[in-house]
């Protein structure tokens, strides 16, 4: 990563990531593995509670959606079905001043924000379009002389001395047999999608679904991606949430308005502000995709996708059904009024949802992270100073409530243990009982805790504590006995759900 070169906003957030313990360089200890992260004690536990609540939204919320856990490794003829050993590809092209690798789409696609930023929007959605064509029509040569037309520099050497645009195709692959050397190679899976459609017969008649139905999925996806940047943005290992949902065809279209709205609906109850995203539909479809949305937020580096919904047709279940000769129909006996016979035998569409786990993540932290100036004290000790914290939906926050006993002494320990036993099978705890109560206040406030209980000398005598609000930092007195139910309230994935 190029420090120099992020916005002090992303900056600020990658250093609170790695200082509270969310996310870490992979292998740093060797200077970093690039574009590959660890998750430490606090990020792992927002990740899980994103993926929990993305996986109940689906599997819970919704009667008709089941999940499965596809292993990583498949059939290598799987991604020749898919398309992806043809077509899953980057547009490459090289400086041959400053040595540099970008991504022709991404040069061109940075040029038509400047136009965007710049006041001229229509001559930025123009050349997105005619960047469009000239990929769907594999035309290379094209797309380098556009970068050549729209006198498109090397950030670093300054100069539009390129190469030809070269393909290279994104997937990791590694040896699939110990004894057998010319066995063909196994890849590593670009999208976990593939392990959805290969089961679908699998899934259909184990779980008794009907179509309409989705399978839902939740695993690592691997990318051999060229530009590496953004922190986790753009990783090599990463992890999706994906959904397909098998219907009827010619109903694709209700379906795939039903799920943009609802994915949409997801990202604002979990508390992503309404102005910060928006749809952006696809310029250039993928090799399968009839249709194509992304779900934009505003990260510190400007719009970028977090989520895709895709209308694939039958693209996936056809070429399957070619390369494997497995029938891959579904019998409908419901009737059809238009005939008044069974819809009968058919290869089910399929609209995708598929949102990374990681940048929904990113977004989380992006949009929690809050500075605000404060005063405190008074009189000559009065003084203002900004307050860092995380401001997370209690519902994500990796410790739900700290406890913290005033001083050391006179039986408050013991109260505050008592306390940290009676809701530890509830709630996600801390007890500390070190430095001073200010002290113990930041440190929740920087890894986002809604509360913190204080056990004082007024709680020996009737049973009360004090509960600190992280976003407000006031405090409410409260008897013991009412703590879970309080917390849990607060903390619930109800309050979520019931915006969905
Ligand atoms: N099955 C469809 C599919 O994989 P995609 O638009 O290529 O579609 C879906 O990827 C989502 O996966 C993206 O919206 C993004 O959130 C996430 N994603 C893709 N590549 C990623 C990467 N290199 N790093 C982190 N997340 C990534």
């Amino acid at each position: 990563m190029n420090p120099a070169s992020e916005p002090a906003q992303l900056k600020d957030i990658v250093a609170h990531a790695k200082e509270y313990g969310f996310v870490f360089q992979s292998s740093e200890i060797y200077d970093g593995l690039a574009a590959v992260y660890d998750y430490g004690p606090n990020g792992v536990e927002l990740k899980n509670n994103l993926k929990r609540l993305w996986w109940e939204a689906m599997t819970q919320l919704n009667g008709n959606v089941v999940g499965i856990d596809a292993a990583i490794f498949m059939d290598p003829r799987t991604w020749e079905a898919s398309g992806h050993i043809a077509g899953f590809n980057d547009p490459l092209i090289d400086n041959l001043d400053s040595k540099k690798r970008y991504r022709a789409d991404v040069l061109l696609e940075e040029k038509a924000a400047e136009y965007e930023n710049a006041g001229d929007p229509a001559r930025g959605a123009a050349l997105t379009a005619e960047m469009g064509r000239l990929l769907t029509a594999n035309d290379l040569a094209g797309v380098r002389q556009l970068i050549l037309d729209e006198k498109i520099l090397c950030p670093v050497s300054k100069t539009g001395n390129w190469t030809e645009v070269r393909q290279f195709n994104l997937m990791f692959s590694t040896q699939g047999s110990a004894v057998d050397s010319d066995a063909p190679p196994v890849y590593l899976r670009p999208e976990t999608a593939q392990g959805i459609f290969v089961n679908f017969l699998n899934v259909q008649k184990s779980a008794r679904m009907k179509v309409p139905f989705g399978i839902a999925q939740i695993g690592k996806a691997f990318r051999n991606e060229i530009v590496a940047r953004q922190f986790i943005f753009r990783m090599r290992e990463f992890e999706q949430m994906e959904m397909q949902f098998f219907v009827r065809p010619g109903t694709e279209g209700e379906w795939y308005d039903t799920w943009k709205a609802a994915r949409r609906r997801f990202h604002e109850a979990l508390g992503l502000p309404a102005a910060k995203l928006r749809f952006h539909d696809h310029d250039k479809l993928a090799h399968y995709a009839k249709a194509a949305v992304d779900i934009e937020y505003e990260f510190p580096f400007g719009f970028k996708e977090m989520e895709g919904i895709h209308s694939r047709g039958d693209f996936d279940l056809t070429q399957h059904q070619n390369l494997s000769r497995k029938k891959q129909q579904y019998f409908d006996a419901d009737i059809d009024p238009a005939t008044g016979k069974a819809y009968g035998n058919y290869v089910p569409f399929v609209v995708e949802t598929s949102v990374g786990a990681d940048r929904l993540f990113l977004a989380t932290m992006c949009n929690a992270f809050t500075e605000e100036t404060i005063t405190e004290g008074e009189g000559e000790t009065l003084q203002t100073k900004t307050r860092t914290f995380l401001k997370l939906p209690p519902a994500l926050a990796p410790v739900k409530a700290a406890i913290f006993p005033l001083v050391r002494k006179d039986g408050m320990p013991e109260k505050a243990q008592e306390i940290f036993d009676a809701l530890k099978f509830d709630f996600r705890l801390v007890l500390e009982e070190r430095d001073a109560i200010g002290k113990r206040y930041t440190r929740q406030d920087l890894i986002g805790t809604p509360f913190c209980i204080v056990v004082d000398g007024q709680t020996l005598e009737d049973e009360t504590v004090t509960v600190r609000h992280r976003d407000s930092r006031e405090q409410t007195r409260m008897p013991i006995s009412e703590l879970r139910a309080y917390i849990g309230e607060a903390v619930s994935f109800r309050r979520i759900f019931e915006q969905l």
